[in-house]
């Protein structure tokens, strides 16, 4: 939202089927049930996001981020380089409260854990890797997005947001038959 991904990138895969055939199933509604705001964008300059997820290697994301050009050579993505300052996590409990009310299944020990969790997330052989399993199951990857589990920067969280693009949840893949991951 910061950076405006979304001026340029929907999260939308329309029920169309030159859509299907390029990007996979289309959304759900339930999809972005807990986007608050959503972003299903207006408009593709860059292709749609919604199904990005592990599509590419953290490190291909990473290069891009820093500089599109050095992976796919005729982008005319904006880089974005300074996503590699230290993450603030100090609103992230306030956000998840906010989001707990309008009504995301956020429980009161992911909420207070919310910092702590941040850090584990990106650090997959720390202690608090472990409670960051207790708290948020199997689902969520773990591991240092952005190639140093030493530094927590604004690029795992993006890169880490990236790669969860589409993964959440296979209802899209199950109720179109057959195109189950
Ligand atoms: C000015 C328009 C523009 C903006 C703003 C923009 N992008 Fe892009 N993006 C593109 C274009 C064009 C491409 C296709 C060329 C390429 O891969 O670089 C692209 C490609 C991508 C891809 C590869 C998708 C695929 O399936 O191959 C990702 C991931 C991506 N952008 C993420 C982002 C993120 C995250 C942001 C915000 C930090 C962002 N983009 C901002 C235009 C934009």
């Amino acid at each position: 939202m910061r950076e405006g991904c979304y001026a340029c990138h929907s999260q939308m895969v329309r029920s169309l089927a030159d859509e299907i055939d390029r990007y996979g199933p289309y959304s759900l509604a339930s999809e972005s049930a807990y986007d608050h705001p959503m972003l299903w964008g207006s408009k593709r300059t860059g292709p749609d996001l919604a199904r990005l997820g592990e599509k590419y290697s953290d490190a291909w994301q990473v290069a891009h981020l820093t500089d599109p050009r050095a992976v796919v050579p005729a982008s005319i993505m904006p880089a974005y380089p300074w996503l590699m300052q230290p993450l603030d996590t100090s609103g992230l409990s306030g956000a998840l409260a906010t989001l707990a009310r309008l009504g995301v299944p956020y429980d009161a020990a992911m909420i207070q854990g919310a910092e702590a969790d941040a850090l584990a997330q990106s650090r997959p052989d720390s202690a608090a890797a472990e409670a960051f399993r207790d708290r948020h199951g199997d689902r969520p990857a773990l591991r240092a997005f952005d190639g140093d589990p030493s530094r927590l920067t604004e690029m795992d969280a993006v890169v880490a947001y990236l790669q969860s693009l589409g993964t959440q949840t296979a209802a899209a893949h199950l109720a179109q038959e057959g195109t189950a991951p």
